[in-house]
């Protein structure tokens, strides 16, 4: 039997990569395939919550039972997210965003010339920033943070800058763990410092004590 800790909650959860186009044919992205925010969403899925899963591409079959918004590009998740931000009571950004994208897109497909190829990025939105400032009270905002060293201060940083209550750091260095695979091994903070460093799981397990401690925060939030 299943806790229902979460019924009637509404939970924003992102997945995935985003695409920032280059041309017709060419895109940058990154290695995340959806697995880690889909095991999330899934978690929460049982436990009673309403879920909304924003998701990048990906070929993966998305969870049942779950509202999905398709999205590509970082601009187009940004947009998605604020638009649900506001009845959302946790958020949950697990996705891969790009933080930069072209400056410009072509039309036609790039043809090769001689000589080396310039390619100017310009940032894209940083929608986790965002919603740390757009917070309200009682609302829990949970980001992720990917590090290949000095993960308890990058990670910690990330909280303190971007008003999180909860972060989740991966070690994407270590093998079995981070993009694409079905395991993952994670560490989460809140303002105090560490509360847990899970062993190397199966997603759906990391899933569920990332998502044990939402709980506990999401009870004291209600308190204060
Ligand atoms: O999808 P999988 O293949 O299962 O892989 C899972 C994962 C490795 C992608 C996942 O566990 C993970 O670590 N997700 C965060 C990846 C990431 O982009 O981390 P970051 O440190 O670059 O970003 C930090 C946080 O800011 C993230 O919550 C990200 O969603 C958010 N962000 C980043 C850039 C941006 N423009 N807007 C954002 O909101």
């Amino acid at each position: 039997q299943k806790r229902r800790d979460f019924a009637g909650l509404c939970c924003l959860v992102t997945a995935g990569a985003t695409r920032e186009t280059i041309d017709p044919v060419r895109f940058l992205s990154n290695r995340s395939s959806g697995k880690m925010g889909m095991a999330i969403a899934e978690e929460l899925r049982d436990r009673g919550g309403q879920v909304t899963l924003i998701l990048g591409p990906t070929h993966l079959e998305p969870p049942c039972g779950l509202e999905i918004v398709r999205v590509e590009s970082a601009q187009d998740m940004y947009h998605a997210v604020m638009e649900r931000e506001a009845n959302a009571d946790m958020i949950v950004k697990t996705a891969a965003v790009a933080d930069y994208r072209p400056v410009a897109t072509s039309e036609h497909k790039v043809k090769k010339q001689a000589g080396n190829l310039m390619l100017e990025l310009e940032r894209t939105p940083d929608i986790l920033q965002e919603l740390g400032m757009r917070k309200r009270p009682g609302q829990l905002l949970v980001g992720f943070a990917a590090e290949t060293q000095d993960l308890d201060r990058y990670a910690l940083d990330k909280l303190h800058r971007k008003h999180l209550d909860l972060v989740v750091a991966n070690d994407v260095s270590k093998a079995d763990a981070g993009f694409a695979v079905d395991t993952n091994a994670v560490r989460i903070y809140d303002a105090s410092g560490l509360l847990a460093a899970t062993p190397l799981l199966s997603k759906r397990e990391v899933a569920r004590t990332i998502v044990n401690h939402m709980c506990d925060r999401w009870r004291r939030n209600q308190d204060e």
